[in-house]
């Protein structure tokens, strides 16, 4: 059985992008799982809390991405750029950077639900570059639900999507799936171990 680690970037109970994240957690294939963790209470970053003063919600963020095979976001864009939430929790999760931290090698990929017509790719390029700067793999392709409220569907009692955002998320789905079976990842926990070992030689 593999893991896929489903994250909000948003921490309000009635947030569009938690709704999306447990739509597309139903969509997963045979032989995958879901795992959730809340980042309500990962504190802010500060370098000094390392070793035994890590607090025990930072430890369970990157215990939960080390085991996961691939990490689902969906966040919102907040003043045309990722929201604190997810760039704090991925500050954490690459300390200690060596000799590797779990995003390295990770497949992520992450979808941006928005109330506007146009914005929120930017909330997505931040996330990914960020992701990809500490050596994760992000996937394609890029999906923002723009005016995502009008999106969702009720069917026999259960949160969905209409028709065409349904298959929209459903293909960036497919395709962290499909990155975690060809096993994308491997170029480039081999290319962080040769820099790691450059440095010590
Ligand atoms: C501080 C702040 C800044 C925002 N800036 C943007 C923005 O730049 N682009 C955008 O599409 N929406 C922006 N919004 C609207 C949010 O994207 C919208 O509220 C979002 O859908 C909320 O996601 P949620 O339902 O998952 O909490 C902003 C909201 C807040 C609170």
């Amino acid at each position: 059985m593999k893991t896929i680690l489903f994250l909000v970037g948003s921490l309000r109970v009635e947030s569009m992008n938690r709704r999306v994240s447990l739509i597309a957690e139903r969509m997963l294939p045979e032989g995958y799982e879901a795992t959730r963790f809340d980042l309500i209470d990962v504190p802010i970053f500060n370098a000094d809390l390392r070793a035994e003063h890590t607090p025990a919600s930072v430890s369970a963020l990157r215990a939960a991405i080390a085991h996961a095979d691939g990490v689902f976001w969906t966040s919102p864009e907040y003043n045309f750029a990722l929201p604190s939430v997810v760039k704090n929790a991925i500050d954490w999760a690459c300390r200690p950077m060596l000799p590797r931290n779990p995003i390295v090698g990770k497949p992520m990929n992450v979808v941006v639900a928005t109330e506007s017509p146009s914005y929120g790719v930017r909330a997505l390029a931040d996330i990914k570059r960020i992701w990809g700067n500490c050596a994760g793999v992000p996937v394609g392709f890029d999906y923002v639900v723009h005016e995502a409220p009008s999106k969702f569907v009720m069917e026999d009692g259960v949160e969905k999507f209409e028709p065409v955002s349904r298959q929209r998320l459903q293909l960036n789905v497919d395709n962290l799936v499909r990155a975690i079976d060809a096993d994308a990842g491997a170029v480039a926990l081999a290319n962080w171990d040769a820099w790691v070992e450059s440095m010590s030689s």
